[in-house]
């Protein structure tokens, strides 16, 4: 007899987006909204906490009617709901939350609690089969983080940023180049055009570290942009861009590769927004195929923060049986379990 298929409604809430996805047996996306606030924060150059909660509130029934109807199906269909713990911003993670909670006590339903970052990597199971051991590299706002996956929902840090995330740095970067928020892609656009003139410290850390650091380079770009004024002379800005864009991809690129081999990896994932810049995407594709190694990388709207991704790992985390109960909290500085 065919087994019925799973279906898993989730809903992430941890930073400025509004979501809700349907996913069919972790693997197939039947419905999936994004609420974004990205003009609301735009003007404040970022996210703005209490901004964000009240957009969540303000969007978050909205969002699921539309994935309710998108998805064509009823509760009774259902067979958890999944949502966002942390780590994220308070606050915002609160409103998931506890939409959640509501959900799963008036209908019936386990509730699964899910790591934000557990799903930017499963971002990469709506793409394609997940081959293990692999090494996901998770570059966004908030995260730049490579961790080693032995199978399913085994996660392993093995490096992490010190300072700044690498969506972080870009931003902060494309702050004093005047360009609006989020700057990644502004800067991703002017690197194209520029040319790397510029050489910019790469922190490599210790030898076998793999550790990022991108608060050294963020200063570096600032003092040179502010010692050429003081000289009188005007820097291109496509090509301090591009030179910061070589530096940044130079170490993402060689720790993935060296991760990737140390740990002898049948695949190497990409994930969070910064996924989405082409230098990287470009450069990562090349050190990859050279390696023989399979690369993959979802596509964009896959890459920045969506709920099909929080369903597709809840729906591993589902079957292992693991339940939240009605106690669960938004926990802004979560730690892989
Ligand atoms: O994953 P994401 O949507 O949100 C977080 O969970 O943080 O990532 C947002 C980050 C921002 O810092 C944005 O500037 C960066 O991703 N980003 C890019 C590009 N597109 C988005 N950075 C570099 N190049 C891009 N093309
Ligand atoms: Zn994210």
């Amino acid at each position: 007899m065919k087994q019925k298929d799973e279906l898993i409604l989730a809903i992430e809430t941890s930073c400025d987006e509004t979501a809700a996805a349907i996913v069919k047996n972790g693997v197939e996306i039947v419905a999936n909204v994004v609420a974004s606030q990205i003009e609301s924060h735009k003007r404040f150059g970022g996210v703005v906490p209490e901004i964000a909660s009240r957009h969540h509130v303000e969007q978050m029934t909205l969002v699921l009617e539309e994935v309710m109807n998108e998805a064509d199906v009823t509760w009774d269909e259902l067979d958890a709901i999944a949502v966002t713990e942390g780590p994220g911003l308070v606050g915002a993670l609160l409103i998931g939350v506890n939409t959640a909670k509501a959900l799963a006590f008036a209908h019936g339903l386990p509730l699964v609690n899910v790591h934000h970052i557990a799903g930017h990597i499963y971002a990469n199971r709506l793409v394609t089969e997940m081959k293990f051991p692999l090494i996901a590299l998770v570059v966004s706002g908030g995260h730049t983080e490579l961790i080693y996956m032995k199978e399913h929902g085994s996660y392993e840090v093995i490096g992490e940023t010190r300072d700044d995330a690498a969506g972080e740095a870009y931003d902060k970067v494309a702050r004093t180049l005047s360009l609006p928020y989020p700057g990644g892609p502004h800067i991703d656009k002017l690197a194209h055009v520029g040319k790397p003139s510029i050489d910019f410290p790469r922190a490599w850390l210790e030898p076998d570290s793999y550790d990022f650091s991108f608060s050294g380079l963020k200063s570096a770009v600032i003092n040179t942009l502010h010692n050429a004024k003081q000289r009188g002379e005007k820097l291109a800005r496509e090509d301090v861009a591009a030179s910061f864009q070589a530096s940044v991809i130079e170490v993402l690129v060689e720790k993935t590769a060296r991760a990737a081999k140390k740990y002898k990896a049948k695949q190497v994932l990409v994930a969070g927004g910064v996924a989405a810049n082409k230098g990287l995407r470009n450069a990562l594709e090349q050190r990859f195929a050279e390696l023989q190694k399979e690369l993959v990388i979802p596509p964009l709207s896959l890459c920045t923060d969506n709920a099909a991704m929080i369903a597709a790992a809840a729906s591993i985390e589902y079957k292992k049986g693991r339940r939240a109960d009605l106690t669960l909290n938004g926990r802004p500085g979560l730690q892989f379990m």
